[in-house]
């Protein structure tokens, strides 16, 4: 890799009010460090050290909107409440005093129970149709009042991300949480609107939140949704097995207001529909942007060997070259490209990238998530 050709990820890039010095994004990494739910100094130092990194835009991990079980995890942060708010505060001051650009990723985790704790809110947890997965039942399946006031609830807290000055935000539709469970038929068995045979049907819940927070947040303010088609349920699990399908999916959620669609692969180099185009076709951002017209990340194991599903059992990722990127960046198959683990492990990545200096590249360990540096 020539520092020359890596340059096609440090070209700037602008949606609406969004003006990025690069192509470079942090995934959103769930880091269970925000007891009670307040993010601190220590998260805003955490953020604040990638912006100074150089990383053009700084996604939160998922920070839970003012449902009663919005969350699955109580060092999961709230993105709601005086005290919380707070928090996010400092963490946008420090990220923009680094030079930073950052959006929150606001979330809510529906039914799915978190894989690393046995802890379970006092309330029943929601869902559309009170499954957890097409075979297990969890909890209850929401009111339409639920269902109203879970939209509200994103709306609000999108206000509040533009209140406190955030650049953006993500909102969470994917790897099998509420609004992916919305979505997908496995966990969608709705007879009513907000149900149906098909993806369009399926959306709606999708559109209404995202509807909702372009009425809060104005014209200007850019909207990112994060998708995927695999769920951590069923990672073979597909929402669209055509680029038909696709469209049907993903063009009513732009038409609802969305200017960035993130589209959450585990390999970003694998083509989403090899049938039409070939093994080396394009990916699901690549897809999702010749479909929709819509700006996309794309995300998945950029810059290491293993995947972060492995990691999660304990698999380490050496470093990994990133010609496939470039190849695909130089031809603008999509936007920006999120980069997770790497960014964990080491917070001046996106400037060794830069810098061509490859010797000095981190590997990733799980062991890296045991404490937030
Ligand atoms: C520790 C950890 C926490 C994660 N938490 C979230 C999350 O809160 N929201 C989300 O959309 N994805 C989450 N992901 C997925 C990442 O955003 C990203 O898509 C994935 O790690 C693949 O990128 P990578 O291969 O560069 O790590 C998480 C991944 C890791 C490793």
């Amino acid at each position: 890799m020539s520092s020359l050709s890596a340059d096609v990820l440090f070209r700037p890039f602008g949606v609406k009010s969004l003006h990025l010095k690069n192509r470079i994004v942090m995934a959103p990494m769930t880091r269970y460090f925000a007891p009670n739910g307040v993010p601190s100094e220590a998260n805003a130092a955490y953020y604040r050290r990638r912006a100074e990194g150089d990383v053009g835009l700084i996604l939160s991990e998922g920070t839970v909107v003012d449902r009663p079980a919005s969350r699955n995890d109580p060092g999961i942060p709230f993105y709601h409440g005086e005290a919380a708010l707070a928090g996010w505060k400092q963490v946008i001051d420090a990220v923009h005093g680094a030079g930073g650009r950052m959006g929150p990723q606001l979330w809510h985790v529906g039914s799915v129970a978190s894989a690393m704790t046995k802890w379970v809110p006092d309330v029943p947890v929601e869902s559309p149709s009170g499954l957890a997965a097409p075979d297990k039942l969890r909890g209850q399946a929401m009111t339409e009042e639920a269902i109203a006031d879970t939209v509200a609830a994103f709306a609000s807290a999108a206000a509040a991300a533009k209140r406190l000055g955030f650049d953006t935000i993500e909102i969470h539709g994917a790897h099998g949480y509420l609004i992916d469970q919305f979505f997908w038929s496995g966990t969608n068995k709705r007879t009513d609107r907000y149900g149906g045979a098909t993806i369009k049907e399926r959306s709606r819940f999708a559109a209404e939140v995202i509807a909702a927070i372009r009425s809060a947040v104005g014209p200007d303010f850019p909207i990112i949704l994060r998708v995927s088609q695999w769920k951590q349920q069923d990672y073979r699990a597909r929402l669209a097995e055509t680029p038909a399908l696709m469209t049907d999916w993903l063009q009513p959620l732009v038409e609802a207001g969305v200017d960035v669609l993130h589209c959450s692969q585990r390999r970003f180099w694998e083509a989403e529909f090899p049938e039409v185009d070939g093994e080396t076709g394009l990916n699901f951002a690549g897809w999702a942007k010749k479909l929709t017209g819509a700006a996309t990340i794309s995300v998945g194991s950029v810059g290491l060997s293993g995947d972060f599903m492995a990691a999660f059992g304990g698999e380490g990722s050496t470093p990994a070259g990133l010609e496939r990127l470039i190849e695909r960046m130089e031809r603008d198959e999509f936007d920006l490209i999120a980069v997770g683990r790497a960014l964990i492990s080491d917070a001046q990545w996106t400037k060794k990238i830069r810098a061509d200096d490859r010797r000095n590249l981190k590997n990733f360990d799980v062991a890296a998530l045991a404490e937030l540096v």
